[in-house]
């Protein structure tokens, strides 16, 4: 892939493998189509970007999400009453699971998964809550040549209702369900061609995926146990320590995230918008 040159924002990686920092750039004004265009290719390159300092209202949140693709609804909770595409991910000091607390991408057993996840971070704790992302071309790629036959030719199975992701959303699907017990599968090659950058994702992840069409439950455990161990290497992820007003836009389609669940007795409120 040939290297885009960035005149209007300033670009800095966050790690050899993936993420990168977006300076110089509002993101509650109206950006121009060339700013857009930069920040487009510095996604694509870098798989998730943040941007810092970005006190956005909720509708500035979505005015921005709009200029990158549409919103599309999350189908577990309801969003914010005026801004229902705007899905608060919170954790209060009394509870002990945090909302996506496992690596995932986000909501694969639909049939049309978000192209990118749009997270704004409201209030932070002191310490703790950070998010991990992982590059799933380097999965992907890093993969001996038979598992990647095997892997190529394998259609992978994902539900809403796998028992650590089900938990993990567990309060606030009590709180504030939209269809509560409501079990959501969908099937997908276990490999994606990313339609934009022409390159192999590995496809299955640990929060949804359940199995393998073409096989036996038996047959597919030990493979996913590997593919799910294999894909979060640390030397495939990032980290990053979120600060209120910082926003991070990750590819759905290439990349894994994993926020952490050590800030036990604070609170973590962050705003989630799903694009396609
Ligand atoms: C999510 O899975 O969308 C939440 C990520 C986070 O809270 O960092």
């Amino acid at each position: 892939m040939k290297l885009p040159r960035y005149e209007q924002i300033e670009v800095a990686p966050l790690s050899g493998a993936i993420g990168a920092v977006i300076r110089g750039v509002d993101c509650g004004t109206h950006l121009t189509d060339d700013v857009i265009a930069e920040i487009r290719s510095a996604w694509l390159q870098h798989l998730v970007v943040f941007f810092c300092d970005q006190q956005l209202r909720p509708d500035q949140q979505l005015a921005f999400a709009r200029r990158l693709g549409h919103v599309v609804a999350y189908p577990m909770v309801n969003g914010l009453p005026d801004f229902p595409e705007v899905v608060p991910v919170i954790k209060y000091p009394d509870e002990q699971f945090n909302f996506g607390g496992l690596w995932h991408a986000d909501t694969t057993y639909l049939e049309e998964p978000p192209m990118a996840g749009l997270l704004l971070a409201r209030e932070v704790p002191p310490v703790g809550g950070d998010t991990l992302f992982a590059n799933m071309y380097l999965a992907y790629e890093t993969l001996s040549g038979g598992m990647k036959s095997l892997v190529d030719g394998l259609t992978v199975v994902q539900s809403s209702a796998k028992p650590d992701a089900a938990r993990s959303r567990e309060k606030r699907v009590k709180a504030n369900a939209k269809e509560e017990g409501r079990v959501l599968v969908a099937k997908h090659p276990a490999v994606k061609l990313h339609p934009e950058t022409g390159r192999k994702a590995l496809y299955v992840n640990f929060g949804h995926s359940i199995g393998f069409e073409e096989m036996t439950e038996e047959e597919s455990r030990p493979i996913l146990d590997y593919l799910f161990r294999h894909q979060v290497r640390p030397e495939f992820t990032c980290r990053f320590r979120w600060t209120e007003g910082a926003m991070a836009l990750w590819d759905n389609r290439c990349t894994q995230h994993n926020p952490m669940n050590d800030y036990h007795g604070f609170t973590r409120v962050m705003h989630r918008v799903s694009i396609g």
